[in-house]
């Protein structure tokens, strides 16, 4: 059958007012209104009698996604409602996936998406100007996507100083996710940042309450509030949130401060085990990069140089698709996604700065030119037949380190042979 058309349309935040002109239109225009029965009674003011309306209930949006589209592949014109913006958290995705499942051609049925104002834009719009500068939106909901994801998120976003806004911030289900998402973005932003909680906004009973990060209080945020944290320039006025539109050379943030050289007393041994396949980036390209490569490159690293210059063996490596080489400066951000940071480069600043941002994103950091300043020393090692010796001054003396593991390994090969 042919003529099917699904329309795709967006709600708003509550009142119909937020519902644009052509959104209206096509509602108006559908034979069959397919949708979550709340939202459905959010437009009931538009709907127009002789409409098939098919409510759904919470929770089942993939099976609303194949009834629509199946109604419409029957010929029929439909439309699937989501409040705020159907491409926002909203049905549209679900509603594309059945359609890929269904080898959909892109013509028939018809598909249209009419956006509209996600609750994002209308926190904003009473909290003033929250969102001046550039922001990201984060849903704190682990239903589809793993915690860990979501924890990655907040810590990029807050490290790269975004004006965060927290969709489904808290659950009955889940009724911590909010306190440790704040919890993360308070290691980089200050305590006297401004978070706005934002709830049922454009409802009857919308209430917008202003706070900052120290004095915020997860409890009180539910499932029908939006969470806002401002960047570092935010400020609040008058009960409002404002984002300024540039940096005014406010610090932003803590600088975190490096700890102490730590003696051999206080090291903690550990033997990565998993070291194949991991994300490790080497900063630098010159002698010292290239022996923390050539190890790297042993034990199955998924190695990334960043450096202007290299080695001919780090080119040749980079050549036979061993490593990723960046022929290019650091640059804040290099260190995300990755597990191991070396900062090996002949600038004390650059390394410096590795170091920092190493610390900031919780990456396990080895500085070549000041062992104190980073996580891990690599130790003078020694393999032999299953097993492995490594000796550490703490990255005190490499070259005694290095005496006792050739020493040892004496010994060590005269027992394997004797053995
Ligand atoms: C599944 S998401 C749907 C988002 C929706 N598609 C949109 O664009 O706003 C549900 C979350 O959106 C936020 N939300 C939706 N409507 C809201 C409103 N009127 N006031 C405050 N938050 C709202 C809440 O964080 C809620 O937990």
């Amino acid at each position: 059958m042919s003529g099917g058309m699904l329309a795709l349309v967006s709600l708003g935040p509550g009142d119909p007012a937020y519902i644009v002109p052509a959104a209206q239109q096509a509602l108006a225009a559908a034979e069959v209104v397919v949708g979550y029965q709340g939202y459905l009674e959010q437009a009931r003011p538009l709907l127009r009698p002789g409409q098939e309306v098919r409510a759904w209930p919470i929770g089942s949006e993939v099976k609303r996604a194949e009834e629509a589209v199946t109604l419409a592949e029957a010929g029929r014109r439909v439309a699937v409602v989501s409040g705020g913006d159907v491409g926002i958290y909203g049905m549209a995705a679900p509603v594309f996936e059945v359609l890929r499942q269904r080898g959909w051609d892109g013509r028939c049925p018809e598909v249209a998406v009419y956006p509209g104002v996600t609750a994002l834009q209308a926190a904003a719009a009473r909290l003033g100007a929250p969102l001046g500068h550039d922001f990201c939106a984060i849903s704190l909901s682990d239903l589809l996507t793993p915690w860990p994801v979501i924890e990655r998120r907040l810590v990029a976003a807050a490290w790269a100083d975004f004006v965060i806004a927290l969709y489904n911030p808290r659950s009955r289900r889940r009724p911590d996710h909010l306190r440790r998402a704040l919890g993360i973005i308070a290691r980089y932003r200050q305590p006297e940042t401004p978070v706005a909680f934002a709830r049922n906004v454009a409802r009857p009973d919308e209430s917008v309450r202003l706070t900052t990060l120290a004095e915020a209080d997860p409890a009180w945020a539910d499932m029908l509030t939006l969470v806002i944290v401002g960047n570092s320039e935010s400020y609040a006025l008058a009960e409002r949130m404002v984002t300024p539109r540039g940096y005014t050379g406010k610090p932003a943030g803590a600088e975190p401060s490096a700890p102490p050289h730590p003696g051999v007393e206080t090291v903690y041994p550990v033997v990565l085990t998993r070291v194949a396949g991991a994300p490790v980036v080497v900063v630098g390209g010159g002698q010292v990069a290239e022996r923390k490569v050539r190890g790297l490159l042993a034990v199955g690293a998924r190695v990334r140089v960043v450096s202007p210059e290299a080695t001919e063996a780090i080119r040749a490596w980079a050549a036979e698709g061993r490593l990723v080489w960046e022929p290019r400066p650091y640059r804040s951000g290099d260190l995300l996604g990755t597990r191991l940071a070396f900062a090996a480069t002949n600038r004390r600043e650059v390394n410096a700065q590795v170091a920092r941002e190493a610390a900031e994103l919780g990456v396990l950091c080895n500085v070549a030119d000041a062992p104190e300043e980073g996580d891990f020393h690599l130790p003078a090692v020694w393999r032999g037949e299953g097993v492995v010796v490594a000796v550490s001054t703490a990255g005190a003396d490499p070259a005694r380190a290095r005496a006792v593991r050739d020493r040892l390994a004496v010994v060590l090969s005269e027992t394997d042979a004797e053995g």
